[in-house]
């Protein structure tokens, strides 16, 4: 189904239990894709245009280089301004091919069909396309969002569990994020989350980027849990996948809120959440190595940018309200890192 959305957003967004060949262009189009979802695609009796590219995908291939033998091969078919490039797979290949896209012939159009559950919440949907830098993730990118996005259920069923896991917990943050407290606990039941949460996700953060693609203001609030979450992703030296830090990272900026005087979530809610995570426990990095990653936060406040900021913005969760947003120097987190820990080695303690 076809996401109702505001007038003017530049992309149409459709969930499908299965894929559907009507959805892809009617015009001049080619295929990138990741190799492992190339059975499913072909299973599925899907087209391969002229051109098609099934190439192995991980972080370390996210490299601008990696890029150059797509656009030789897109000017060999060839794709004009007027072709489509419709991008298949997770969030490291529809990255990498929406930054493609943006960059052949100055932008062509381009379609993610995104194939895990990470990359059908958040990153197939908001225009941000990159590739990352030795200097660190993303560092190398463009807003160019793709003309359609089509999340299809299907695609889940090969996804290795911790895959899926990591993709819930950006569904999760959602759920904080708006302050529901019956929905998050409904997602932190195991198994593929019911189509209505996706639907209702992606209709929250379209709305969020039509009103700020550029991350002036509003958008930052889908920053809750990448605050510490990055920090911690980076500083496990990406043993944690980037959804289980966003999950530790929201567990996190519930306990700072209520440090911060905000009101508390409910005692149960933070043991369950606590619980679905303390297998994370022992890839949780020290506060030593958190806190220079913490500092140099891309997102940091205009204060300081790269040599050092004195606050960052954090994003504070409340029940049944949406977050509230604080420029809170890197330190605030110290005590939040130890009282996650604790609480995660007993959800039963008292917050
Ligand atoms: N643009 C944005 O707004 C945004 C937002 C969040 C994250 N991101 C980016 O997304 C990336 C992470 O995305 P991800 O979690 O999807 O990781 P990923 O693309 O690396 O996919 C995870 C693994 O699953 C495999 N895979 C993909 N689909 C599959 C399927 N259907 N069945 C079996 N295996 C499958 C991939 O080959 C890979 O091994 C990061 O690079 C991050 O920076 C971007």
């Amino acid at each position: 189904m076809e996401l109702s959305l505001p007038a003017g957003f530049p992309t149409q967004v459709f969930v499908e239990e299965a894929p559907r060949a009507s959805l892809l262009p009617t015009g001049s189009w080619t295929l990138v894709g990741d190799d492992a979802v190339r059975p499913a695609w072909r299973g599925a009796g899907l087209p391969e245009p002229p051109g098609t590219l099934w190439v192995p995908v991980s972080e370390a291939s996210k490299r601008l280089s990696t890029l150059e033998p797509w656009l030789e091969t897109w000017a060999g078919i060839p794709l004009t301004r007027h072709s489509t490039v419709v991008a298949v797979g997770g969030g490291v290949l529809t990255d990498m091919a929406g930054l493609a896209a943006a960059l052949y012939m100055r932008g062509i159009a381009w379609q993610a069909w995104p194939t895990t559950l990470l990359a059908q919440v958040d990153a197939g949907l908001g225009g941000k396309t990159a590739c990352d830098l030795a200097a660190g993730k993303n560092l190398a990118g463009a807003f160019h969002p793709p003309v359609s996005f089509v999340a299809c259920r299907s695609f889940l069923a090969t996804l290795p569990p911790r895959q899926l896991e990591s993709g819930a917990w950006e569904l999760f943050k959602m759920a904080v994020l708006e302050g529901d407290v019956p929905w998050a606990e409904r997602l932190l039941l195991p198994g593929v989350p019911e189509a209505s949460s996706l639907l209702r996700a992606l209709h929250a953060k379209a709305g969020i980027v039509h009103r700020d693609l550029r991350e002036a203001g509003e958008r930052r609030l889908l920053n809750l849990g990448h605050t510490l979450g990055h920090a911690l992703e980076a500083a496990s030296g990406y043993a944690l996948l980037h959804g289980e830090a966003v999950g530790l990272g929201t567990l996190a900026a519930m306990l700072l809120a209520e440090a911060q005087g905000l009101e508390p979530f409910p005692r149960d809610f933070k043991a369950r959440t606590a619980e679905r995570l303390r297998h994370l426990l022992p890839a949780i990095p020290p506060w030593e190595a958190c806190l220079p990653l913490l500092r140099v936060d891309k997102k940091s406040g205009p204060e300081g940018e790269r040599s050092g900021p004195t606050a960052i913005h954090c994003i504070l969760p409340r029940p049944r309200t949406t977050a509230d947003v604080r420029a809170l120097p890197p330190e605030v987190w110290r005590d939040v890192h130890a009282r996650m820990g604790a609480l995660l080695n007993d959800p039963e303690m008292t917050t």
